[in-house]
């Protein structure tokens, strides 16, 4: 009982803010139904002209003094009236089901609308290792089509509650005729709706929650297969991506479609056992009620007539549980996105950063980046002083970008200290500490935007003037004056208008257009030729006087005249000190050194 109820009580969770227009809502759908089911109850008295049974109603004076009225009336114009009275109920009945169809679809559009922006909320809040983990293609899935099938679930939690109404003020009017019969179609309207329930609703859950896993998949894949559009042409490797994509998508529209079958098969069954009920009715009235011919047809008439009418709300109620069923899971899933107690938050400190005065300290930190992985940083300690050049280097793999992503506060370190100025990271505001830090990573990441608004997503006041001088100290002013509209011009996705070393240069510019008291460059200069490299390193080191400056470069020759050097092997830092003492020193950073000279000459050789 208490899992059928829980997505209605999801639902009103949901809707707790708007608790007006829900209310208006129920109201006007159950108004709609009432008049319908009670106009119609009033019809056949009019027409036969009889105060002898008006029961309830003929207790209320205005009604009764009104069959009074009635009685004393011609047949045809007892008809006229009946008449009138059919078309008025169903003009108000019509306009109260337009009111509430269209708050119906305002609270849907709305609440699907206030979801996708919780989401993405949550999406920018959560730490980033879970947007890395949860493959994008899900969180798209639940962007789109679940809180798209979660706007549904109102409407049919809507439906489901208001049709309930309907059919108990259906069998108030049925117990008002023959409280006899009444129990004989409750229980057996009761019998068919357990039957629906366990039959077919549990089959359509079951079904529904296999196509969201699936669903999920096809989007996964999807976006996937949209990141690695370039590498699937380069090895060929069309055929196999569409083969697997069709599969999982052949399984998804299976299951969706199964659930659909089983959903749309529950109509006409419910017809054909309501056929059987009223049959059932008919068969049992004539030994339930009493033996007086023209009372007893008159009633049985209008008992079949209501059982007609209830007929509809009643399957809109099982209907509505069945859909229930089937959109249950895309709400569970927008539900799970949302929930915040299973998910890495970084917390913010008190702290507000305003300048860095004596350096950043890693004191003995140890990083790993999922529980039963290796740690990336073990034990790390040393200084980035303040107004110096500190660079790192280390073989691929050995955590230089991760001790980049320690200091920007992506991630905090599981043991181990990061402090600047002498006091935990952890205690400044994020914020403050942001938006005095600039990182040029290896991989650079361009906005489907003119070149202007890719510099100023850092800095969105920046002038124009400063544009243009930022550009010009990452060597990127040369090459956007030849772009067909210079810094107007819109980089295609990810930017895929600029080659490798013209993106670096812009997301160089970026970071310089903020003027950071940090500023860190990861590789950020790995996919620029010998001769660019150098010039925007003088522009650097001239930009970086007083500024202090973390550098990690795969190539040796650059991080030379760095201050300090540490050298990473397999996440621990093995050697540290300026390039003469370390080449003095014999070790694994001297190898280093000479393992590239080497391969430098070896390249020469071979051209
Ligand atoms: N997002 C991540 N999730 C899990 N492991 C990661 C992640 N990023 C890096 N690693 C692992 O951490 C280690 C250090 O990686 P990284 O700091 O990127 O090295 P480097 O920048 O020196 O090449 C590697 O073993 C890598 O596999
Ligand atoms: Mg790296």
């Amino acid at each position: 009982m208490k899992k059928y109820l829980r997505p209605y009580f999801e639902v009103l969770k949901l809707l707790k803010r708007h608790p007006f227009k829900l209310a208006e809502l129920i109201l006007f759908s159950f108004i709609g139904t009432l008049i319908e089911g009670f106009g119609l109850a009033l019809l056949l008295p009019i027409l036969e002209g009889t105060s002898t049974k008006n029961g309830i109603l003929g207790d209320i004076p205005v009604v009764s003094s009104l069959f009074v009225a009635i009685n004393e009336l011609a047949l045809d114009e007892r008809v006229r009236i009946a008449a009138v009275f059919l078309i008025l109920t169903f003009t108000i009945r019509s306009l109260f089901l337009a009111g509430a169809q269209i708050l119906s679809s305002i609270l849907e559009i709305q609440t699907e609308g206030k979801l996708q922006r919780r989401i993405f909320k949550q999406v920018q809040a959560v730490q980033i290792s879970y947007i890395h983990g949860e493959k994008q293609g899900n969180i798209l899935e639940v962007l789109n089509r679940h809180t798209n099938q979660t706007g549904m679930l109102i409407s049919e939690v809507i439906n489901g509650i208001t049709s309930l109404l309907a059919v108990i003020a259906y069998i108030g009017v049925m117990v008002w005729i023959s409280w006899e019969l009444t129990l004989i179609t409750v229980f057996l309207q009761l019998l068919i709706t357990i039957f629906v329930r366990q039959r077919l609703s549990d089959r359509i859950k079951v079904l529904a929650y296999k196509a969201r896993t699936l669903g999920m998949q096809v989007s996964s894949l999807l976006v996937e297969n949209l990141s690695a559009a370039k590498l699937i042409h380069l090895f060929s490797r069309e055929t196999y991506t569409q083969k697997r994509f069709s599969d999982v998508q052949n399984s998804y529209i299976s299951h969706y479609l199964r659930s659909e079958i089983v959903l749309k098969l529950s109509v006409p069954l419910y017809n054909f056992l309501n056929g059987l009920v009223i049959g059932l009715i008919l068969i049992a009235s004539t030994f339930v009620l009493p033996d007086q011919t023209d009372v007893w047809l008159g009633q049985v008439i209008l008992f079949i007539i209501i059982i007609f009418r209830l007929m509809g709300p009643a399957a809109r109620f099982n209907y509505a549980n069945s859909r229930i069923s089937q959109l249950e899971p895309g709400l569970e899933s927008v539900q799970n996105l949302l929930r915040r107690e299973d998910k890495p938050y970084l917390i913010d400190g008190e702290l507000r950063f305003s300048r860095l005065k004596r350096g950043i300290q890693f004191e003995g930190v140890s990083f790993r980046y999922e529980e039963d992985e290796e740690k990336a940083l073990k034990d790390i300690t040393f200084q980035i002083p303040c107004g110096k050049m500190t660079a790192v280097v280390g073989e691929s793999g050995a955590g230089k970008t991760t001790l980049v992503n320690l200091i920007a506060r992506l991630y905090d370190p599981q043991s181990g200290r990061i402090l600047l100025d002498g006091a935990d990271l952890r205690d400044y505001q994020i914020d403050s500490w942001h938006t005095n830090v600039a990182v040029v990573s290896q991989d650079t990441f361009l906005f489907n935007a003119t070149v202007v608004e890719n510099l100023q997503f850092a800095k969105p006041q920046a002038s124009k003037g400063e544009v243009i001088h930022a550009a010009k100290l990452a060597q990127a002013h040369e090459f956007i004056q030849k772009l067909p509209l210079k810094y107007e011009t819109v980089l295609g996705d990810r930017g895929v208008r600029l080659s490798g070393g013209q993106q670096q240069r812009i997301a160089i510019a970026r970071a310089l257009l903020v003027n950071p008291q940090l500023l860190i460059l990861d590789e950020a200069t790995s996919d620029l030729d010998t001769e660019t490299e150098k010039a925007i390193q003088s522009a650097i080191e001239k930009f970086s006087e007083g500024r202090t400056l973390f550098v990690i470069a795969h190539r040796l020759s650059t991080v030379k005249q760095a201050d300090n050097i540490v050298v990473l092997l397999d996440g621990k830092v093995v050697e540290q000190g300026n390039h003469s003492k370390l080449m003095n020193r014999n070790g694994y950073y001297k190898r280093l050194v000479l393992s590239q000279d080497l391969s430098v000459e070896h390249s020469r050789e071979d051209l």
